[in-house]
């Protein structure tokens, strides 16, 4: 284990924004994990996943902790579901990809969502009709402090909509080590019912879909709409959907008839951000090297060399926008750092 001065993190953020690590060390098993925790008992530490989630706008004065932990096993099964365990720092999407291949449901909808293993129950990831929630077991993490392993299971988690315990009580104190999923053998749970599925399964004339064909699908979609990180710097959706009141709702509804939204109770609606920095004028538009995705509005890019600081300076604009417009508040889903 090497601890690196003044370590760039520009590889270890999707955005692909230059910022320094104070010190960083890569960590590949709990026991590494365990015995930097003890080494450095008081410095400031920044845990790291995949960081695709993240938005750096300084330098980093701390211990960046780079959880690289790989491995992943089948804990247990009976004749219809198997019980799969993840070590922290695998891929999300080569994890989903493999239990496709192992023909094991349930993950298949949220394909190609970046980012690593570890870091999918910090806020609940999902897409198209699934969240992690729906067949999250538990995690392990780290007590940063004491070292002691804890197992969270899926109540202790308080999982929302990309909400969760890590976000709130427990938020810096542990570090995900691995986290457990039930998925099926048979009689998969297909949900297709998110309209951007159907559609491209009809277009390729698929009447009974396979897990590959779902995840294919997804794939297909995401690739259509979202900016590969690889190619443009970005960090997913930048907010989340506004959930707001059914009396806001109608009073904005009757305004604007057009506006999509998804009912979540008798009292709340939410709205995508998405539609609403797209009627603002953002979609598309670009300040500089920071920009607003041309197909995704709600989806901040990184054109090359823009600063967290820009990136977060766009974000502002949008939100001062929408909420002068709409009167609705957008909330960042990423991390600002
Ligand atoms: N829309 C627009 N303009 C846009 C974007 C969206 O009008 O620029 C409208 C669409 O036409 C549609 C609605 O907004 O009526 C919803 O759009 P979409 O289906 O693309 O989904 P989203 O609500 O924008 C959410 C997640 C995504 C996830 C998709 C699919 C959040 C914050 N985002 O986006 O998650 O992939 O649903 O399930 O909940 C992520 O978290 O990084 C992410 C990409």
């Amino acid at each position: 284990m090497t601890i690196h001065n003044n370590f760039s993190l520009k590889p270890y953020n999707t955005f692909g924004i230059e910022a320094k690590a104070e010190q960083f060390v890569a960590v590949h098993s709990t026991e590494e994990l365990c015995s930097i925790l003890q080494q450095h008992p008081n410095e400031k530490k920044f845990i790291l996943g995949g960081g695709s989630n993240m938005l750096l706008t300084q330098d980093i004065k701390a211990l960046v902790i780079h959880v690289d932990l790989k491995g992943k096993k089948i804990l247990k099964e009976d004749e219809e579901s198997v019980w799969v365990e993840s070590q922290a720092g695998e891929v999300w999407h080569e994890f989903v990809l493999w239990t496709i291949d192992q023909n094991f449901g349930g993950l298949e909808n949220m394909s190609l969502i970046p980012g690593n293993v570890g870091t999918t129950p910090v806020q609940n990831i999902g897409a198209y009709g699934t969240e992690i929630k729906d067949t999250f077991v538990s995690c392990e993490a780290m007590h940063i402090a004491t070292q002691q392993m804890k197992t969270f299971t899926k109540e202790e988690c308080h999982f929302g909509y990309r909400e969760s315990v890590f976000k709130h009580e427990a938020k810096d104190q542990y570090i995900i080590t691995s986290v457990v999923f039930k998925l099926t053998k048979k009689n998969h749970k297909i949900n297709i019912s998110y309209g951007d599925i159907t559609k491209e399964l009809e277009k390729n004339k698929i009447q009974i879909p396979t897990l590959k064909d779902v995840s294919n699908a997804v794939i297909a979609i995401r690739r259509s709409k979202l900016p590969d990180p690889k190619e443009l710097g970005n960090s997913g959706s930048f907010f989340k959907n506004p959930i707001i009141s059914k009396s806001d709702f109608d009073k904005i509804h009757a305004l604007h008839p057009e506006m999509p939204h998804y009912v979540i109770s008798e009292t709340e609606v939410k709205v995508p951000a998405g539609w609403l920095i797209e009627q603002a004028g953002f979609k598309g538009k670009r300040f500089g090297d920071a920009g607003v995705h041309k197909n995704q509005a709600l989806v901040l890019v990184n054109y090359g060399n823009a600063t967290g600081q820009e990136i977060l300076n766009v974000s502002k604009d949008i939100q001062a926008t929408v909420l002068k417009e709409y009167g609705i508040s957008i909330e960042a889903e990423v991390n600002v750092i």
